[in-house]
């Protein structure tokens, strides 16, 4: 099997990017793999075994972690280093500290997945790492900053090109993020109490929660649109201007938006209303980047009936688009007095996870694979097909299922009698809920298998023949023609 470390005669440090890469697929598949056994759990709740490490309450987090951070942060750290070493034409900045983020980040996830099983939480959702955990992510996180600003500051390429402003604000942001939200006070070895009280924490927690999706799940993501959609569809950028001014649009008015989480809640009315407002002029700079995405494929359609992975990425800003439309009506209050609490929301995330987040990793993974490791294309070309297809079924399936559930559910608990009495008890509307459980359980095991699909067709690339020269010696060919449509100033 090809090794994961850097060559010697390689210009840039691939091997780093490759560990990220192959630990991409492995925790994408227990992440979801959790998600699939949570899923079913819902349906049938004796399948945590009465043992307390197996329980909902311990495994959710698990599931949201391996699938954020794990899944997520390995495909983001893999697509930032790639990126910023071919578009600034330089070397990543300082090998052994790269290599400490790939050993610290896994370290993290290793103590994430032993911890959250054994209930050691501060319960603060997307940030329930206990204190020495967040310790070593702050660390991890400043040599990542350390790496990328690094490499920028000693590129050869002179312009800056757009991808690494979305990673850059991405790496800024979620350091501010995650050191703010988790000033906390230690009181033994794995329990810490946090610095905030009552709806000032509720605030913190949110604006960080919102932000981690704004951030982590969004900014970064769309860094790797913009170098490998044109990349792949061999088109230029539809237009450079525009992915300036939706980087700034989108950066500025995300930080705003986090109180929509917290609607109807003793958070300051006033509070509320600028979160919902912030939300619905979010759709502004959201939609102005999937159009900037679709229409890179402008005089290249025709190979999205051939090319699989374009499928996968096209597809992917098909669901950005929907999920932030999305979101930007359920901000709306009268809407989220509907939507909160029900598995809507579960619809509405899974659309922008399943949808958007893992379908243009997908695509980015299928597009490195054979680059990284010298093959000509992946191994199985109709493998990558048959992915797409399971991937965007079991997707379909999982969201359409929920939206069902979540508008009944909303329903059935505002339904009162003349008299005011409740129409359904709570129960009820559990029970009603089971056969869109059943769905969603059928979906997301569908799209787990697609993983499965994924890891077979990577594993079977890289041992295969090597075909070509790993080291196509820069990125000029994608950039150039990119850089040409790119104003001076950009
Ligand atoms: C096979 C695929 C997946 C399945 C079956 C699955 C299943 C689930 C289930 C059952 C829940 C709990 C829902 C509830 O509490 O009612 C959940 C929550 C969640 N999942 Fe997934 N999931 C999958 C993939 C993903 C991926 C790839 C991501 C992110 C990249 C993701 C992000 C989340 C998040 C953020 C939550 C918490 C939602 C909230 O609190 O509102 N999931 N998932
Ligand atoms: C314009 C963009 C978006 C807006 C305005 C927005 C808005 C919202 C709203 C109103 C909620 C429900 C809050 C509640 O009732 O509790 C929500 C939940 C959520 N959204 Fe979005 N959304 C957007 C895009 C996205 C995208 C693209 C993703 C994923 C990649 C995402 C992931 C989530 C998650 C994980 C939650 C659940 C948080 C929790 O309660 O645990 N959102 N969003």
């Amino acid at each position: 099997m090809a090794s994961l470390s850097a060559t010697k005669a390689e210009t840039f440090n691939y091997g780093v990017v490759r560990q990220f890469a192959i630990m991409t697929v492995v925790w994408g598949i227990v992440g979801m793999l959790v998600g699939v056994i949570i899923a079913a759990q819902l349906l049938w709740p004796q399948l945590n075994f009465d043992i307390a490490w197996l329980t909902y309450g311990r495994l959710r987090p698990l599931h949201t972690n391996a699938v954020i951070f794990a899944f997520g942060g390995s495909a983001l750290f893999a697509a930032s280093y790639y990126v910023v070493q071919r578009t600034c034409q330089a070397r990543l900045f300082c090998g052994p500290l790269a290599a400490f983020t790939f050993w610290g980040w896994q370290l993290i996830i290793v103590g994430a997945a032993i911890t959250l099983p054994l209930g050691i939480t501060t319960s603060k959702e997307y940030a329930e790492l206990e204190w020495p955990i967040d310790i070593l992510i702050t660390l991890v996180w400043v040599a990542y900053a350390i790496v990328f600003f690094g490499t920028i500051i000693k590129r050869k390429a002179k312009h800056i090109y757009v991808a690494n402003w979305f990673f850059g604000s991405y790496i800024l942001t979620i350091a501010v993020l995650h050191i703010v939200n988790n000033i906390e006070l230690p009181v033994s070895m794995w329990k810490s109490y946090s610095a905030y009280a009552g709806v000032q924490d509720a605030m913190v927690q949110w604006w960080y929660g919102h932000n981690a999706v704004g951030f982590f799940l969004t900014t970064s993501f769309l860094g790797m649109m913009y170098y490998f959609i044109p990349k792949q569809a061999q088109r230029p950028i539809y237009s450079y201007r525009l992915s300036i001014v939706h980087f700034w649009a989108l950066a500025f008015t995300y930080m705003w938006a986090g109180p929509h989480h917290l609607l109807y809640t003793s958070l300051p009315d006033w509070t509320q209303s600028l979160g919902m407002v912030f939300s619905l002029i979010l759709l502004a700079p959201s939609w102005g980047g999937m159009i900037n995405g679709i229409m890179t494929l402008s005089g290249a359609w025709h190979k999205l009936r051939t090319d699989p992975i374009l499928k996968f990425m096209v597809v992917s800003l098909s669901f950005y688009g929907m999920s932030t439309f999305e979101g930007s009506m359920m901000s709306i209050r009268t809407v989220n007095a509907l939507s909160h609490y029900t598995d809507w929301t579960i619809g509405h995330v899974h659309s922008g996870a399943l949808g958007w987040v893992a379908m243009i990793t997908f695509g980015m993974l299928y597009y490195l694979i054979p680059r990284l490791w010298g093959r000509e294309k992946m191994y199985s070309t109709k493998l990558i097909e048959v992915h797409f297809w399971i991937a965007t079924i079991g997707v379909v399936l999982y969201i359409a299922s929920m939206w069902i559930a979540g508008v009944m559910q909303g329903l059935m608990w505002r339904a009162t009698e003349p008299d005011g009495s409740l129409t359904y008890s709570f129960v009820e509307s559990v029970k009603s809920t089971f056969p869109f459980y059943a769905i969603r359980l059928a979906g997301g095991a569908l799209y787990l298998s697609g993983m499965l699909l994924m890891a077979y067709n990577v594993f079977k690339t890289v041992i295969g023949e090597k075909a070509v020269n790993p080291e196509i010696p820069a990125d000029s060919a994608a950039v150039r023609p990119m850089l040409a449509t790119a104003p001076a100033s950009a």
